[in-house]
Order: C-alpha cells, then structure tokens, then sequence
C-alpha cells in the first residue's frame, strides 16, 4: 500500500508518536514517497524531534506549522502537496489536561479530525487511505478481569477519551457513508524516546533521576497494558499495508502492569544506572497522592486481530524498552533542558513567532 502513497500528510508529527513514526519511516522502510507534517507546535509539539530529518531526506520531507482546526488553511494544503494519504496523530493527548481544561480538546481532536475527513472526502478521486490514531482509553474502564475487543462498546471516561471515541466514530462514519477509505488502530500505552515529560514513564524517570518526589494517583494500583513505541510505529505501518478498509485494529503490547510496580522498575533501575542518591534509594521518593477523577481502573487489549489476520505482534519486552527510554533521558539532557524550559518557548517565538 504504501507504495501507492506519493504524498503522505502526517499531523502531530512533532509530537511523541508521530516523530517516533517518522524516523521510523524514513530510516526503516522502503517508502519512497513524500511525508508532508502539518504540527500547530503546542507544548507538546517539538521539532527537535526530527532535528536533521530535512536534510537527510531532500525532497522527501516538509514541515507545516499549522492548526488542523484551520479548515481553510487544511484545504489549501491537501491541494498544494497533492495529499493522497492521511496518518493522523494530533491530538490533545494528556487526560490530566483534559479534566483540568476540556476545551482545546473538543476542538483539535473532533473538529479537527473532521476537518481533514472532509477535505479528504473532497479529493476521494484519488485518495488512497486515512489512517486515524487512537486509544484503549475509548473503552472505558475494566474490573479484574475482561479485555478489550475491537467489538467491546465504546464507554469513555474522560472529557480526552470522550473526545477520542467521537472522533473514531466520526472516521467510521466517514466510510460508511461516503466509502472513504480509512482504517483505524486502538492502542494502549506507549513509551520511549521524545515523550513529553508529563507522563507517567518520562516523568517518574525525571523526577526520579533528580531526586524528586514520585506522585502515584491513589493506591497506585491502577493498571495499564505498555508498548514500546517502536512496535507500535511498526502496528500502524502494517495495518496502513494490509489493513482491511473500514475495519478497526487493537494494538497493545501484552504488558499489563500496575503502575506502582512500574514506579518501583524506574525506581530500582536509576538508582543501577545513576548510583545511589545521597536521600537512599529511589523508592524512598514514591509519594501516594490524590486520586485522577474519574480514574479508569484497568486496561487490557485483546490484539489477536492483528496478529492473526496480519502478523504482527509486539517486538520489545517491557524490561528492555523501559532501561532503553531511562538510558535515552538521561543521555539526552539537552532535550530534557530544552522542553522543560523557556529556552524553547523563546527558540518557538524566534522561528514561528509566536
Ligand atoms: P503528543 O501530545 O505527544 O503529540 C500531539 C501532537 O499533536 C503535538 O505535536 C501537537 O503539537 C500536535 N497538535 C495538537 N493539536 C494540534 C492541532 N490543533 N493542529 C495540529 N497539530 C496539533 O501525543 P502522542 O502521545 O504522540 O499521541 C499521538 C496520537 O496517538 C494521539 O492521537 C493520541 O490520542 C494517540 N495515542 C497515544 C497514546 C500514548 O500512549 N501516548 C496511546 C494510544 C493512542
Ligand atoms: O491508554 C492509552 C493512553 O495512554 C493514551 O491514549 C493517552 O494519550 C496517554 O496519555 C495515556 O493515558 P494515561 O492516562 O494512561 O497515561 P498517563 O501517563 O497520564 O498515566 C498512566 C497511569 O499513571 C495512569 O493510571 C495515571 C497514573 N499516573 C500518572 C501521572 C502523570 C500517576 O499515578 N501519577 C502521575 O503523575
């Protein structure tokens, strides 16, 4: 499939994933066409993450600050770099930000989202495939036992999730009515290099690292089922190759863990890499603090789907991504320096004004 891609738009691509997928694409695919990343830089939105990528790739990759809110400004990008495919990774991503200030949510991720369908809508005579990103986290919430099914009922909690499962329905209506053709991945938890550090692995391993305190929301038993990022840049690829049109694909990684247990990982594994901190061990740091509202209890994803129909299956184990992404933020504090600070709000102004 992606050979017949020319012109690939991907949104978000200065965020977590999406800069992940594209290094991915570039250094570890055969695809030859051209990716366009359309990225409105939010706080979570940084272009260090693809430092170099232009020239290593001339010709083949450009870069728009844009809002996808931006129905015009959209419109008149598809026509100018003739789109044909859309992998679509902006969003409003953090739930934390979502309970706190719901709005901006609402927008990019359903506004936006229908947006791009409709000006996709608009070039159907030669569009290939719109891919949408998203989460378990439209499900809802499980007890002990259960596992989500692409079949499961959509049961959001919270206004980021909420906003997520309308946007899939509206990638679902969007084939159904108008034969667009789209697929759709659910996925559960990632983690690695470039994530901002607001959540969960890259803060604890921050704050761990210096010596801070370790916030767990309520009896930190919470579980949540973890993929290397990586694996799942390799999920969407395969499901953009072979997926069926229409259908939706769960991702996950096999992984389900508590997210005290994953405190204690990061914990016992800073205190082998960085040595021992002058307070005693990392654990001593781990603060239970109040409960997330509407906190989901458990994740678990049933991903046989895509293993049975198209091969795929998580590659990374959780033991050796998490030591890789504690090793990545501690060799890359520069980049740690850079979107913690106001240096790169001012290095933003400089290059996009604002
Ligand atoms: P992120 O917050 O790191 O990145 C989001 C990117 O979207 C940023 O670069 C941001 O600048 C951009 N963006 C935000 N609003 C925009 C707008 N209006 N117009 C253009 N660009 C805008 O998020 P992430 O963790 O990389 O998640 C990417 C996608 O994957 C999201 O759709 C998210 O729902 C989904 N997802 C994330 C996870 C996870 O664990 N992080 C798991 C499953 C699914
Ligand atoms: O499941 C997929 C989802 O995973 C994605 O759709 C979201 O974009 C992504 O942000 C993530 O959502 P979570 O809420 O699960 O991720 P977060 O890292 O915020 O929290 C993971 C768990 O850790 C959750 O149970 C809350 C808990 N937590 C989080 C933070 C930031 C804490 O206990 N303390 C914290 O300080």
């Amino acid at each position: 499939m992606l050979k017949f891609i020319r012109n690939l738009l991907v949104t978000g691509g200065c965020g977590f994933i999406g800069s992940n997928f594209i290094h991915y694409i570039f250094h570890k695919t055969d695809y030859e066409g051209r990716i366009i990343n359309v990225d409105k830089l939010t706080y979570a939105g940084n272009p260090d993450n693809l430092d170099g990528i232009d020239r290593q790739y001339p010709g083949r990759y450009h870069f728009e600050r844009a809002d996808i809110c931006d129905f015009k400004t959209m419109a008149d990008l598809f026509s100018r770099h003739d789109i044909d495919a859309v992998c679509h990774f902006a969003a409003e991503s953090h739930v934390d930000r979502s309970i706190k200030q719901p709005g901006e949510f609402i927008f990019t991720n359903i506004v936006g989202t229908y947006n791009l369908l409709e000006i996709a809508r608009a070039h159907m005579d030669h569009f290939v495939l719109f891919h949408h990103i998203s989460t378990d986290e439209v499900y809802g919430s499980l007890g002990k036992r259960g596992i989500f099914r692409e079949t499961t009922r959509f049961k959001p909690s919270s206004p980021y999730s909420a906003s997520k499962a309308s946007s899939d329905h509206l990638v679902s209506a969007y084939h159904k009515t108008f034969g667009l053709p789209v697929t759709i991945s659910n996925c559960s938890n990632n983690y690695g290099p470039f994530q901002f550090p607001e959540k969960l692995i890259p803060l604890m391993t921050l704050n761990a690292i210096e010596g801070r305190n370790l916030p767990v929301y309520g009896d930190g038993k919470n579980v949540r089922d973890w993929l290397y990022v990586e694996d799942h840049c390799k999920a969407i690829l395969t499901i953009m190759n072979g997926g069926k049109r229409g259908q939706t694909y769960n991702i996950g990684g096999n992984m389900e863990m508590e997210n005290i247990v994953i405190v204690e990982m990061i914990c016992d594994i800073v205190d082998e890499l960085c040595g021992p901190d002058s307070a005693g061990p990392r654990r001593n740091l781990i603060t239970f603090v109040k409960d997330r509202p509407g906190h989901d209890r458990r994740y678990a994803i049933d991903f046989s789907k895509l293993t049975n129909h198209l091969a795929w299956h998580p590659g990374e184990s959780f033991q050796s991504g998490l030591r890789k992404t504690i090793r990545w933020y501690m060799d890359n504090a520069a980049w740690v320096e850079r979107v913690r600070s106001g240096e790169y709000q001012a290095w933003m102004k400089e290059h996009y004004g604002e």
